[in-house]
């Protein structure tokens, strides 16, 4: 049997100023008592003011969360599980990256789920979501991380990162307004970005691949690899924000539905380990990742390749692979992330245990067209280390 099961998007409003739909999103639940989620960061550049401020309304009470850092921990997720859970909120309204979307995902489910977060951890779970919990609109602020259409929250935990995944962690809402990306900082852009990248090359490479998710994958790629360079070095271009906003989105689709593999898997410990951004620790591999595994997937590397550049066409699958592993390596350099593991402070004695945390993501390995084996593994953070591909 060779059929698959179609994960869609949440109703979305996508594009410059779609934020104006927020009321009318607002007034579709109705709601009495309203939880509005975001980082510090976000509420000290006035996004919570000029977001709320056109929605006050007598109609419903609104609270605030902004306890969230960059790459959420368990400790960071269990907080706002016990602020949700005292609120009798009706309605939560997730606004930023995916750390502070990921965090309103986990306190609009666990409202009405009990239990710690630690027993609903992908790998070590004992626990089944079983309430859908309190409706989510999701705001994303960042063109990075898909937190918007997928069912998963990332967790950083102790020497790793893991997932708690569920269909109900699924937004009710997407607004997706890249005039809100405006303000993200440059290095921000390139991290964020080459998340979004990222999550299409691998979703289009995964072994559960099919014909709709490489058809978002293709797109996504295509859009980001037009317009990042350009939105790191002028955040202000409509088009390449614009750009960056649906490659984002089309890209956590193709994710959601293909899944991500190996290059997610070796990062998961740089953030866990050093508390590398998502974003910037699977940039830095990309290309070791796919150098390391090209043969297992040379003639999806020459599409990725000629969907990047048109230029292809007289290379061999081989010949093309390489190239577009030492064309995204240009990419990462030219967005100003670190091409080696050093770059980051990292002291190459940690390759060992980054390999021994990297081995444990079954479930991302599972994807990747090339079985990785955990010396297989190590020699990756090793090439990430010396810089030679
Ligand atoms: N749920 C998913 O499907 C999914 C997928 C990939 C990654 N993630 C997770 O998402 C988190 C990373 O999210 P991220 O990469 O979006 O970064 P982030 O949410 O951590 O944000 C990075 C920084 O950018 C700032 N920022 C965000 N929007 C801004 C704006 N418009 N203007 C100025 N500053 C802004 C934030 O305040 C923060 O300091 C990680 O925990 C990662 O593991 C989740
Ligand atoms: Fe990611």
């Amino acid at each position: 049997m060779h059929y698959t099961r179609i994960a869609s998007s949440p109703v979305t409003h996508i594009g410059w100023g779609a934020i104006e739909k927020l009321q009318f999103e607002i007034e579709q639940y109705n709601p009495t008592k309203i939880l509005i989620v975001a980082d510090p960061v976000l509420q000290s550049l006035g996004f919570i003011d000029k977001i709320i401020g056109p929605v006050q309304n007598k109609k419903w009470q609104i609270d605030i969360y902004t306890d969230i850092i960059p790459e959420p921990t368990l400790e960071t997720g269990e907080k706002i599980v016990d602020f949700t859970r005292r609120g009798n909120y009706s309605l939560v309204v997730g606004i930023g990256g995916g750390s502070a979307l990921d965090m309103s995902k986990l306190a609009a489910v666990f409202a009405s789920n009990a239990g710690s977060l630690i027993e609903y951890l992908n790998l070590t779970a004992s626990k089944t979501i079983q309430q859908k919990g309190i409706p989510k609109i999701l705001i994303p602020t960042t063109s990075g991380t898909g937190a918007e259409v997928t069912n998963i929250s990332v967790l950083a935990l102790e020497k790793t990162k893991d997932v708690i995944a569920h269909d109900y962690l699924i937004a009710d809402v997407a607004i997706v307004d890249p005039a809100l990306t405006v303000t993200v900082p440059p290095v921000v852009t390139a991290a964020t970005g080459a998340d979004a990248l990222t999550h299409a090359i691998e979703a289009f490479l995964s072994v559960n691949s099919n014909a709709y998710s490489d058809g978002l994958a293709l797109q996504a790629i295509k859009l980001i690899g037009g317009a990042l360079e350009t939105a790191v070095k002028n955040g202000h271009d409509e088009k390449a924000r614009t750009d960056m906003a649906y490659g984002s989105y089309l890209a956590g689709l193709a994710f959601f539905n293909a899944g991500v593999g190996a290059v997610h898997a070796l990062a998961y410990p740089l953030g866990g380990q050093f508390h590398i951004a998502h974003g910037a620790s699977n940039a830095v591999l990309l290309p070791y990742v796919l150098n390391f595994i090209k043969d297992s997937c040379s003639p999806k590397l020459k599409i990725i390749f000629e969907t990047l550049r048109v230029e292809s066409k007289e290379f061999t699958d081989e010949e093309a692979a390489k190239k577009c592993v030492a064309l995204l390596g240009e990419l990462v350099k030219n967005i100003g992330i670190p091409d080696k593991l050093g770059g980051f402070g990292i002291p190459d004695t940690a390759a060992t245990a980054l390999a021994a945390d990297g081995i444990l993501q079954k479930r991302l390995l599972a994807r990747c067209p090339m079985a990785l084996k955990e010396s297989d593994i190590l020699k990756i953070y090793e090439s990430a280390f010396t810089g030679i591909l």
